[in-house]
């Protein structure tokens, strides 16, 4: 398995650009499935995620073949089946998304339970009720999803504000009879840019981004040629490897509304910030402020940059109290982040965390993509050398993690495996 080793201490500085967004990705890649014609996405992220999933739709006859690094060709003319198997889908969690694609286009859906994550369970019983609501008949066994059925506008209340579930129901209804409104949704901007993808392909979707909503159903869709947002969740954890480092980075190509939780945040902590349209400045010239934070879903502040935020918090000057209110048990890579040195009280979905004199460096595995990127972080700036075991975790999320850290004059090298 690959390595990463830092010589923490350096400032960062310049300009990063961020790719493209990894779960809008993994939800249009299958979403273009539902049209019975060829779709051109650009603006991919080179990841295992995409790559993995390319190969899937590929094993089921979805011709998918990468025009560049970044721009992707589907054309799903000639499906084969509509199974994705555990083999084919165990590295990636949104393989899911295939249930809600190959069900809605189809009538019939068999893939494979999504694997677990090292932050608790990840339940699917939304999808589930979505998807009977639907009008599917829905059986779990043997480790495999099975979907089939005629489907049918309806309206579905989500118990739980579900990311996962509220566009894998979009992606069944866009063909159903009738009208769907699914409420309690949930509103991230990948959910938003999965929506407009689907109306580029003749679909009408309304509301995305809102809590309600409105699908009416249409015969069939045509192909499409679609660009994704940036990805919010590389560019947080730029703007904190700025700040973590007392350094003065440009983080280019985003969406600055996409970013509003996470530089209200910095600004709190005392760091610089300058907006321009598609970009944000991160300079981090005075000591850092030791703040409190609690996690939410879109608008809130992300869980999936919390454990960035944990490392950033390990550093400032107090103490800071970090609630993880949307996983039950996201905070596993904390003990990896005490070998570096930070001083971090759990207590079920509270962080009590101290700002440490300063981190050391020392040998860590990263235990899933977040918090990978969070020791990262941590090694940026610790005293000494950092190795980071398990960065297949990392590349799962993050296009030339290394490559984009060493530009803006890191210390870090990859050891292949
Ligand atoms: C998506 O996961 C993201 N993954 C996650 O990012 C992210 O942490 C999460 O949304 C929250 O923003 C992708 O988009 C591929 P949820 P998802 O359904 O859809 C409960 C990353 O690092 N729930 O919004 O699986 C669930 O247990 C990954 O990029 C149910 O109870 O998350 C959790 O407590 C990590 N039943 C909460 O809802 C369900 O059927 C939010 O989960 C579904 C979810």
């Amino acid at each position: 398995m690959d390595k990463l080793v830092i010589q923490g201490g350096r400032r960062l500085c310049g300009e990063v650009s961020i790719s493209g967004a990894k779960n809008a990705a993994v939800a249009i890649i299958p979403a273009a499935i539902l049209a019975d014609d060829v779709c051109i996405i650009e603006n991919l992220p080179y990841i295992e995620d995409v790559i993995s999933l390319v190969d899937t739709l590929n094993q089921m006859g979805v011709k998918s073949e990468f025009v560049d690094k970044n721009t992707l060709r589907i054309d799903s003319r000639n499906i084969q089946n509509f199974c994705a198997t555990y083999e084919a889908t165990r590295n990636i969690r949104a393989s899911y998304y295939l249930l809600g694609a190959l069900l809605g286009r189809f009538g019939q859906a068999e893939v494979s339970m999504p694997g677990g994550c090292n932050f608790g369970t990840r339940p699917i019983d939304q999808h589930i009720k979505g998807f009977e609501a639907l009008g599917a008949e829905v059986t779990v066994e043997h480790g495999m999803v099975r979907a089939t059925g005629h489907l049918t506008g309806t309206q579905i209340y989500l118990d739980v504000v579900s990311v996962g579930a509220t566009i894998n129901i979009m992606l069944a209804a866009v063909l159903a009879e009738g009208v769907t409104v699914i409420e309690n949704a949930a509103k991230e901007p990948h959910i938003v840019d999965t929506a407009n993808f689907l109306n580029s392909m003749g679909a009408k979707v309304k509301g995305a981004g809102t809590d309600v909503i409105r699908v009416v159903g249409v015969p069939k869709l045509h192909g499409s040629s679609y660009m994704i947002i940036p990805d919010q969740i590389e560019a947080g954890t730029y703007m904190v490897a700025a700040a973590i480092t007392g350094g003065d980075v440009v983080v280019r190509n985003i969406i600055p509304k996409h970013m509003e939780s996470m530089t209200a945040k910095l600004i709190e902590m005392h760091v610089d910030i300058t907006e321009e349209d598609d970009a944000i400045r991160v300079c981090a010239s005075r000591p850092l402020q030791a703040v409190n934070l609690k996690t939410q879903v879109y608008p809130g502040f992300p869980t999936d940059l919390q454990p960035q935020m944990t490392v950033l918090l390990s550093t400032a000057k107090g103490t800071s109290i970090l609630t993880e209110n949307v996983w039950e048990n996201r905070f596993q890579y904390i003990d990896e982040l005490k070998r570096l040195g930070a001083n971090i009280q759990v207590e079920g979905r509270i962080a009590i965390i101290e700002g440490a004199e300063r981190l050391t460096g020392a040998e860590v595995s990263s235990t899933d993509l977040r918090a990978g990127a969070a020791l990262i972080l941590g090694g940026l700036v610790a005293q000494g050398q950092t190795v980071i075991n398990n960065v297949r975790f990392i590349d799962r999320g993050y296009e030339d993690i290394e490559y984009k850290l060493s530009a803006l004059g890191a210390d870090i090298c990859r050891i292949k495996a």
